[in-house]
């Protein structure tokens, strides 16, 4: 039976949204209180199932939405057929050029957004190439850590006009997005793109921050050995304290099978390190942008370059060694023709913070200075909670006594 994309895409959100019961549930509330009447929201994320199901929650709480991608691959062309017949404007396809991807971000910044959602920060600089336009905004939210780290970036420049909310930065996404999801994510994107094993392999993990610390223990839950590339001490001293081999990137180099950065930085893996990798070395990125990986250093010491199967290249190198880069270094778990992304469960907590933030900055955006603001705890705390109630996870409630203990700084022994 042959199905249409719509049906396809359609299809592809209802399954997301069973997964999603926070999510659902603020998609109920917000369809019978309306907190976000008459406001037009601006998107610049990941176009796939899970995103479009934020995208029709904040269509139910009154909205108008206008999406675009946050990366020019990883936008499932199904989805966003069917989310454009689902109410919103959406401007997005996979494979997009460097033009395409910059004219679908103004495209969405033409539909004269009051609030902003933004995946890595490119959104939110257009937005503030435009004078007359950034200040008639509320404000924006942010999902990723090199979105946020560019946002503070400009707020101590003195650049940043609006409040901007790090989603990224809350225990509720980075604890469980960034670790978990990507993750989780990650290594399916590596298995189903090449079919090889991780089991026996030595897995270069390249940055050991929230990102890295979970694919390193996934990747060694396969049955990998994972060396791990750090340049901060104490990131470096907890992965050797978690039992990682903890390596400098050129010693490293040597001896991985695959290599996974997630630093969020430029250049991690260069010349130097090509130049000494074993042969049939498989190369991906998790990080956000597609810097980490030196391509054109890569493409300058080979003798030979060419896509040997979709989402696959081949580097041969002078001294005959073949690399194989993954998904044109763009972040793997979602840039894949078989990439799913994060685990459905997953971005239900990044997503619902994301909603109650847009519903935060529709109340007090317009009472909010310019700056980075944390997510309020009090919807860090209620995403939290009704996640545990929707697993049928009970917490254990302290008694008047333990409260009163805590609270004392009389009582000892
Ligand atoms: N693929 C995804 O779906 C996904 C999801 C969440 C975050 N991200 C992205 O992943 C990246 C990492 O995010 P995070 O939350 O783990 O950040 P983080 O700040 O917690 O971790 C980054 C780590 O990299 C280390 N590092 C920096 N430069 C390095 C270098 N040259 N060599 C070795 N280590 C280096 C830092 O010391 C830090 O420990 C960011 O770009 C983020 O936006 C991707």
């Amino acid at each position: 039976m042959k199905r249409d994309k719509t049906t396809v895409g359609r299809q592809m959100i209802q399954w997301a949204k069973l997964h999603m019961p926070v999510l659902s549930q603020i998609m109920s509330h917000f369809s019978r209180t309306k907190p976000l009447r008459g406001l037009q929201i601006g998107a610049a994320l990941h176009v796939e199932a899970k995103t479009a199901v934020l995208m029709k929650t904040l269509i139910e709480g009154g909205a108008k939405v206008a999406i675009t991608g946050c990366n020019p691959l990883s936008t499932k062309d199904e989805v966003a057929t069917a989310l454009a017949g689902e109410g919103a404007q959406v401007f997005a396809k996979r494979g997009e050029s460097k033009q395409e991807y910059y004219k679908n971000l103004n495209r969405v910044l033409a539909t004269k957004p009051d609030i902003l959602i933004d995946d890595g920060g490119d959104l939110i600089v257009l937005a503030h190439k435009k004078p007359k336009l950034i200040t008639q905004i509320l404000g924006a939210s942010e999902e990723t850590t090199t979105g946020v780290i560019r946002l503070k970036a400009m707020e101590r420049d003195r650049v940043l006009r609006i409040p901007v909310i790090a989603v990224n930065d809350s225990p509720g996404k980075r604890y469980f997005d960034n670790r978990f999801g990507t993750a989780e994510s990650t290594l399916q994107a590596l298995m189903s793109i090449t079919n090889t094993q991780i089991s026996g392999k030595k897995v270069v993990v390249i940055g050991f921050g929230f990102v890295g610390r979970g694919i390193a223990s996934r990747a060694r839950g396969l049955g990998a050995r994972v060396v791990v590339v750090e340049s901060d001490p104490v990131k470096a001293l907890e992965a050797t304290f978690e039992g990682f081999e903890v390596l400098p990137m050129r010693n490293a180099a040597r001896v991985g099978d695959i290599f996974i950065t997630a630093t969020g930085s430029y250049h991690v893996i260069r010349k130097e390190h090509f130049r000494i990798m074993k042969d049939k070395a498989i190369l991906c990125n998790a990080g956000h942008f597609n810097v980490e990986i030196d391509i054109g250093g890569l493409a300058q010491i080979s003798k030979k370059r060419r896509k040997i199967m979709e989402d696959v290249e081949e580097f041969t190198l002078r001294n005959g060694r073949r690399l194989y880069l993954l998904t044109e270094g763009r972040l793997v778990n979602l840039a894949g023709r078989r990439s799913l992304g994060h685990p459905i469960e997953i971005m239900d907590l990044s997503f619902s913070l994301q909603a109650l933030s847009v519903e935060y900055l529709a109340k007090y955006g317009s009472q909010m200075e310019p700056g980075v603001y944390n997510v309020p705890p009090e919807i860090d705390r209620k995403v939290v909670t009704l996640k545990l109630k929707a697993m049928g996870v009970e917490l254990e409630p302290l008694t008047p006594e333990q409260q009163e203990y805590q609270r004392s700084w009389e009582m000892g022994t």
